[in-house]
């Protein structure tokens, strides 16, 4: 969710993106493998889990029904989740409980359990909102405490037609190549997270854990191109992605893909601009939305993503997810084609979905909707759009709440908060009056019915 600045380039270079055909589009004719062997693609030929917690709480909402059934994360925020101890952020089932229902609602055929497994130590080193329970040390606890329970729960579903994607640790690799000295954006808390190591050995121990079970099928966060799309970033997250997939028991075989935009904003596809388009001889990179980033949207940046990770070592045949939970971007403000080319910034502005004041926002943004709706390889390369963060779950409080979730308040959420370096220094675009991140947010819920894109039928 947070980002650098952006880092001006003078060069021209981008990954190709180059696609395998037919790739993810195998119809395995699963319902004849057992378990143990992984397909391709888990999203092709399943269904997958509808949170009973999440669905009731869009279903109470004015509107709601008409998504209530879509399927969601389910987020192992904190060890106590795992058993499930009534908390605001994920109710009163524990893992077992989910996944038992899971069961149910496979009624034997493939169905895919997306759970995000989200407590590093000293995490979320860039921002406040979302820091956990362990310090930044407490690596030991992570393993024990953490991973290894939820890998002994798993097991015991491994024979089950249950397929489970996990959304491994967002917000913590890219951290470690752009919030960190000595660039400007650094902070003291990435700094020590990249010191220590423990970012890198708590993905690396979840993959090889988890990657051990059969029916597991390990994604990696990604961050989203707002973030990790400059040239500089891309291929170090690249080269670190591949670094913590080779550390602490992990090998590269225990990463079906990788993660884009889990909990963001960042739009699936810009239609009325792309980075080859000039204006009277200017290149729209060097528009301010762009600010020389690589990549306009998230198709493009994932596919380029997956091309170089392939070649870097990963298996060629990853797959990527795109979380579209919010990235939407519909509503009376969408512009119906491109802007006018009177400049670079008249037409990029113009022409974007992204109605962010920032693309380094991440926080409760303002005028976002919910996005393409769950759906199985929808493009080459693209394992599923996927609602990773359920919507309607805050990002952080608008102001500080008192709470025992080790939650912060970022002034991100805040909107009156007129930005740092990791926003270009602009102002936040955050709702008011958001509760602590995870509880929910009716007012942002509301808001993302009505600018859906595609809109709700
Ligand atoms: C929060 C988690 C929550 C998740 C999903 C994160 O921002 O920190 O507690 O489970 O969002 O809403």
């Amino acid at each position: 969710m947070t980002k650098n600045r952006a880092v001006k380039r003078t060069r021209w270079v981008r990954g190709g993106l180059a696609v395998a055909a037919g790739f993810g589009l195998v119809l395995s004719g699963s319902h004849a493998l057992s378990a143990a062997e992984r397909v391709d693609n888990p999203y092709v030929g399943a269904d997958v889990y509808v949170n009973p917690i999440w669905s009731a709480n869009a279903a109470a909402e004015p509107g709601g029904e008409a998504v209530a059934d879509e399927p969601t994360g389910v987020w192992m925020d904190r060890i106590g989740a795992i058993e499930g101890n009534d908390s605001p952020t994920t109710g009163d089932m524990g893992l077992r409980d989910h996944l038992d229902e899971a069961v149910e609602q496979a009624a034997g055929e493939p169905l895919v359990f997306q759970l995000v497994v989200y407590n590093l130590p000293g995490r979320d080193c860039a921002a406040l909102a979302s820091n956990g329970e362990l310090g930044p040390d407490e690596i030991d606890r992570y393993e024990s405490e953490y991973i290894d329970p939820i890998a002994e729960i798993l097991a015991d579903y491994e024979d089950t037609s249950l397929r489970v994607v996990t959304t491994i640790e967002i917000d913590s690799l890219p951290n470690l190549v752009t919030n960190v000295s000595p660039r400007e954006t650094a902070t003291p808390e990435c700094d020590e997270m990249l010191e220590n190591g423990n970012y890198v050995n708590g993905v690396g121990y979840a993959l090889g854990k988890l990657g051990a079970i059969e029916n597991v099928y390990n994604y990696v966060d990604a961050g989203h191109h707002g973030w990790i799309g400059w040239e500089d970033n891309f291929s170090a997250s690249a080269q670190l992605f591949y670094e913590a997939a080779n550390t602490n028991g992990a090998s590269p075989d225990d990463v079906h893909g990788f993660i884009a935009n889990t909990a963001n904003y960042s739009a699936l596809e810009e239609d009325n601009f792309a980075v080859t388009d000039q204006v009277n001889g200017t290149s729209v990179r060097e528009s301010q939305w762009v600010d020389w980033n690589n990549y306009t949207d998230e198709l493009s940046f994932s596919q380029a993503l997956r091309d170089e990770l392939a070649s870097i070592g990963f298996d060629s045949e990853i797959g990527m997810l795109i979380d579209t939970s919010r990235n939407g971007w519909g509503g009376p403000d969408r512009p119906a084609g491109p802007g006018p080319e009177t400049d670079v910034d008249a037409y990029v502005d113009g022409g974007r979905y992204d109605q962010r004041i920032q693309s380094g926002n991440w926080c409760n943004q303002s005028g976002a909707g919910l996005g393409e709706r769950p759906t199985a390889a929808p493009e080459p390369g693209i394992h599923a759009y996927v609602w990773m963060k359920p919507p309607g779950e805050s990002d952080g409080s608008s102001e500080e709440i008192p709470n025992d979730e080790g939650k912060g308040f970022d002034r991100m959420c805040d909107p009156t908060y007129e930005g740092n370096p990791r926003n270009g220094h602009n102002m936040s675009g955050a709702l008011p009056d958001a509760p602590v991140s995870g509880h929910w947010f009716s007012a942002q819920f509301q808001e993302l019915l009505a600018n859906a894109h595609p809109p709700i039928e």
